[in-house]
């Protein structure tokens, strides 16, 4: 790494006096340099370091405050998003270390969400891989490549649980399952923070949106949300835990109300649950205008009142506000907020500049030869392909797939040529440019030009068909068609939710065209959400659910289509039959009035649908097949501190390599307060040869039955519980335990 002189100013001089105490990861030391400048900073400094504008180079919310380089200047904003490059930010940070009076760096934020020059798959995308250790492997690469282009801190990872559909953002987070998103969060946690803030190939995590941003009412982005206590606590809160717990130095306050409180105000969220239980040590940011926004919300009179109550609540620092920086001087100097809440803010956010390493050496991030060197490199681009196969869900086969190389292919559909779709939202400074092939492409250059053919069809939206007879005509002497459609890109991510989750436009009306020519149809599907696929699900002959799969995501649908690849992705996320099932997920509970009997009318079930979803969590094919054995206890009881182990074998019956996704769930029968009826609490990835069996073993202790009583004690409870071990949610093999505390 290319260490860069640092000129010194008189603030400079001052904090290098003492030495520097490098903080692990996820720690924070008091640092002397923070002690030193907080002894000299003036209120106005103080309330700098809370502030955070945004650069005009991406713009990321619906407002920005002109002048942002005045107010570095001044010693008024102590913190930038939205800038990058290693020169950009070198500019930024030579005005704030040379031209304020103490020379305290800038902090640079932006949002690298799944990936930063490289791209990898979209979030929901990459959790379907069930592999935390890859996700966390594409964490530290994107971290390595933002960091070397001046960046701090990104705005990731994503913990908000979700089973809404028809919000735009389940993109963006790691599907429904609290266990999964946990072990996803922290691991993206780890990838980014690595051993060591100060190292400048790392980056500071921020937890976000703090909390339960992910259920909004009626699935309408930033709309209301509201919950039982227990029910935040056992099925949303869990993943930001896991990311405080793997130690995230920042977190992010979401959007939303939560019981009448916005989250941004929420001294419950934050004080009582982030501080007080969890013991989280670094800085809170507000979302965007969060503060503002509490106006509209109808909890702040004014801007000045938003201001004081996120202050009192335990928000360190605005994001694009400007509440703190037109209002929080003048509320510490009329008493209304004690100058010590701002000491506390100041400390924290100085505290994580320290840890960073800034205080050592402020361009310590800023490196134009690495920025070169780190990023794109084809060690990255091959772990953003394999992640991009292991993310996609073959949903169904009836044998079109592998396709053979040789056969002849008609590649048709809106999103079939797109390079800029397979980037999806939130793609960081990705770059069309970089991506090497679309899907055609990748397709022709695997199969040859002479037996691969394109037409568009149609666009992913509108009702034009007149491209229809063109696909048609390039269909028909084909061996097989493999029809990709799907959502534009921008239609998920923030601000893109939809109250019709069917495939947009008149794609779906192609394929059946295509079909009624008696074609053999694979669809591969690009999206964000899931969707109603009832009409797709009868009528394809394969479909394989490819997400947005980023950079290398030509290549790597390519690769799956061709057996290159044999697919191993599990849905993290349930598919409904349509919309009226929603919202529809495997941890639910089984009623009073389970539907059982299929003549009964008093159960809980639908007069037009059954209560099955299309698609259940955990589901995914293989071009393999798995059986697995029946389940086996070593005990059927077990007490206390004890456990006992769970079995089953499982055997690859197909001919060719694949790896299964083993999962256990549980049920406790009768609860203090009842259960789900199945509860993932294990799963292992295990790669079989053809003929070959593996016996996988699970241990259930009691923190595995473990819960939040009636009386919100988490522990477990004396009773009768059931393992369920198999392949998805709904296909699964039981055995019975009883446990005595
Ligand atoms: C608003 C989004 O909700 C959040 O996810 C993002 O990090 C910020 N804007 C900053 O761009």
């Amino acid at each position: 790494m290319k260490r860069v002189p640092v000129l010194l100013s008189a603030g400079l001089i001052l904090l290098t006096m003492s030495c520097a105490r490098p903080a692990g990861s996820g720690k924070v030391s008091n640092h002397p340099r923070v002690d030193s400048l907080m002894k000299v900073m003036t209120l106005e400094e103080k309330v700098g370091q809370m502030v955070l504008f945004t650069s005009d180079w991406t713009v990321t919310g619906p407002s920005m405050r002109e002048g942002y380089i005045e107010d570095i200047r001044a010693g008024r904003c102590g913190n930038i998003f939205n800038a990058y490059t290693a020169d950009y930010t070198r500019d930024l940070q030579r005005m704030a270390v040379e031209e304020t009076r103490l020379g305290i760096p800038l902090l640079f934020g932006y949002d690298v969400i799944h990936g930063f020059r490289t791209i990898f798959p979209i979030n929901l995308g990459m959790s379907c891989t069930w592999d935390p250790d890859a996700i966390g492997h594409s964490a530290e690469i994107a971290a390595r490549e933002a960091a070397a282009a001046g960046l701090h801190w990104t705005y990731s990872p994503m913990c908000d649980v979700s089973v809404e559909p028809r919000w735009g953002r389940i993109s963006e987070g790691s599907g429904e399952d609290p266990y999964l998103g946990s072990l996803i969060a922290a691991a993206m946690t780890r990838g980014y923070q690595g051993e060591d803030l100060a190292d400048p190939a790392t980056l500071l995590a921020c937890v976000k949106h703090y909390a339960a941003y992910g259920a909004p009412q009626a699935g309408r982005d930033y709309n209301t949300v509201d919950m039982s206590e227990r029910w935040l606590r056992e099925f949303y809160l869990p993943p930001y835990k896991a990311a405080v717990d793997a130690g995230a130095l920042s977190v992010m306050a979401s959007f939303n109300e939560l019981d009448g409180v916005p989250a941004t105000a929420n001294e419950h969220l934050l004080q009582d649950i982030l501080r007080g239980e969890w013991g989280f040590r670094g800085f809170v940011v507000t979302d965007y205008t969060g503060i503002p926004e509490m106006i509209k919300h109808g909890y702040a009179e004014d801007l000045r009142d938003a201001a004081r109550l996120a202050v009192k609540a335990g928000i360190d620092m605005d994001m694009v506000g400007p509440s703190y920086f037109e209002h929080l001087v003048e509320l510490v100097r009329s008493g209304e907020v004690p100058m010590k809440t701002v000491d506390r803010a100041v400390r924290r956010i100085l505290e994580v500049k320290a840890a960073l390493g800034l205080f050592d050496d402020p361009y310590l991030y800023c490196d134009p030869e690495r920025e070169v060197s780190e990023t794109l490199t084809e060690d990255n681009k091959a772990a953003a392909r394999t992640i991009a196969s292991e993310s996609m869900v073959l949903l169904k086969n009836d044998g079109i797939l592998p396709l053979r190389k040789g056969e002849r292919i008609a590649v048709i559909g809106a999103l079939a040529d797109s390079k800029d779709d397979l980037l999806g939202s939130w793609r960081g400074a990705g770059e069309v440019k970089s991506v090497p092939a679309s899907i055609y492409d990748a397709i022709r250059e695997y199969n040859g030009p002479a037996r691969t053919s394109y037409a568009e069809g149609c666009k992913e939206f509108g009702e034009d068909r007149s491209g229809f007879a063109r696909a048609l005509a390039t269909a028909l002497p084909a061996d097989k068609v493999v029809l990709v459609i799907g959502e534009d890109c921008q239609w998920s991510g923030e601000a893109a939710s939809r109250t019709d989750i069917h495939v947009p436009g008149v794609q779906t009306e192609l394929l059946e065209r295509l079909k009624s020519m008696g074609k053999k149809v694979a669809v591969v599907l690009l999206n964000g959400r899931p969707l109603d696929l009832s009409k797709e699900s009868d009528l394809a002959d394969a479909i394989l659910e490819a997400w947005y799969p980023g950079t290398m995501g030509g290549y790597a649908v390519s690769d799956v289509l061709f057996g290159e690849y044999n697919p191993a992705g599990r849905l993290s996320v349930t598919f409904p039959r349509n919309l009226g099932q929603v919202p529809i997920y495997h941890y639910a509970k089984n009623t009073g009035r389970p539907h059982e009997d299929p003549e009964a009318k008093y159960e809980s079930r639908y007069l037009d649908v059954v209560n099955e979803p299309l698609y259940a969590f955990g589901y995914g094919l293989s071009y393999t097949s798995f059986e697995y054995s029946p389940v086996s206890l070593s005990a059927e009881e077990f007490s206390g501190d004890g456990f006992i182990s769970a079995f089953v074998t499982v055997t690859n019956t197909g001919d060719r390599e694949g790896t299964e996704t083993v999962q256990m769930y549980v049920r406790d029968l009768v609860g203090s307060v009842t259960r789900p009826v199945k509860q993932l609490k294990g799963f292992r990835k295990v790669t079989l040869a053809p003929g070959e069996s593996k016996e996988i073993e699970f241990k259930i202790d009691a923190q595995t039955l473990s819960f939040y009583r009636k009386d919100m004690s988490w522990g477990p409870e004396t009773g009768d519980f059931k393992v369920f071990i198999g392949g998805s949610s709904d296909n699964t093999d039981e055995a019975a335990f009883r446990y005595e505390i």
